[in-house]
């Protein structure tokens, strides 16, 4: 069990949190940022960590990254639940397999605030040149906590912190520039039946996706690399329908397929780019499942 997660200090006293139920403040009691603690946490950030490092051995020199988070969650969050076994055993075998991931994330926690790291703080704890972060978050306390933990390395990584729906910042568009992009998209799932007719906004619908691609078209000029996940095959969405639906849209934003890593029969890591030659095959999908499966039982 992770001891760092149901154990805060408060006033020298020792406080225990059931993990079964969302996580309150013990000062305040109001509700707090969660993360799920669960395969689709390791599905997103083991595949993250090796984009950036693919990015990055794919560059001459530490180009400028632009990372783009439309759903860039609080650092300091907590976890929401009990979590699955398989995240459970990752997180208390840190460095495990030793991967660039699991080191990434044990170094992480030694920030005595952060329990699981978001996208961003690998991303920053990874890339060896310049960063400029635009980061979408729709919670105000996971917001604040943003801002927060930006303050201390502010004069060195300028950022763009939008506090609401990602759709609206991407409808302002992007200027174009120089290095290369990084965009992350982290819903509950993508349903390529919807939008219902009231649609939940942390879900991807087709629309989404052209939004999307109008909002990159801007970003021509830099080489650009999107991971958008999925984790749900609910309302007949099954993952190579999925697969298809994102595909066909995004082409037509001349983003290409480059990788689909998929976990089991409702998670999977899409990755596509574009006016990116030097990235090479990784052979993502088959690394993932059998790191997956080395995980300690
Ligand atoms: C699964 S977490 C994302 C995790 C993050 N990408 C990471 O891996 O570090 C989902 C986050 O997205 C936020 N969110 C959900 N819907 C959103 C929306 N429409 N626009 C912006 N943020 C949203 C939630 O508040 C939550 O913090």
């Amino acid at each position: 069990m992770d001891l760092l997660a149901i154990l805060k200090r408060s006033e020298g006293k020792t406080l225990e949190f059931k993990r079964d139920r969302p996580f309150r403040s013990p000062h305040s009691g109001m509700l707090m940022p969660t993360y799920k603690g669960n395969k689709g946490n390791l599905l997103q950030h083991w595949v993250l960590v090796e984009l950036v490092e693919l990015i990055r051995t794919g560059m001459s020199s530490a180009a400028l990254l632009c990372f783009i988070d439309a759903h860039a969650m609080s650092p300091y969050a907590s976890p929401s639940g009990q979590g699955d076994k398989v995240f459970g055993r990752a997180q208390s075998t840190l460095p495990g397999q030793r991967s660039l991931y699991e080191q990434s994330w044990l170094e992480l926690r030694k920030n005595l605030r952060v329990d699981y790291p978001t996208s961003a703080l690998f991303v920053r704890h990874l890339w060896p040149g310049g960063i400029k972060f635009v980061l979408c978050e729709s919670d105000s306390r996971s917001v604040d906590d943003i801002a927060q933990w930006h303050q201390s390395f502010a004069h060195e990584v300028p950022m763009d912190l939008h506090f609401g729906d990602w759709r609206d910042r991407f409808r302002r568009g992007f200027s174009g520039g120089d290095g290369v992009c990084l965009v992350s998209f982290d819903p509950f799932m993508y349903d390529r039946n919807g939008p219902p007719r009231r649609p939940n906004p942390g879900n991807l619908y087709p629309p989404d996706l052209e939004l999307i691609g109008e909002a990159l078209r801007d970003l021509k000029s830099v080489p650009l690399v999107l991971q958008l996940s999925t984790y749900s095959a609910n309302n007949s969405n099954s993952l190579p329908d999925v697969l298809e639906s994102v595909e066909n849209t995004l082409k037509s934003a001349g983003l290409k397929r480059y990788a689909a890593v998929r976990a089991n029969g409702n998670m999977m890591s899409l990755v596509f780019t574009r006016d990116f030659a030097e990235i090479q095959d990784a052979n993502l999908e088959q690394r993932f499942s059998d790191w997956l499966d080395r995980v300690p039982k």
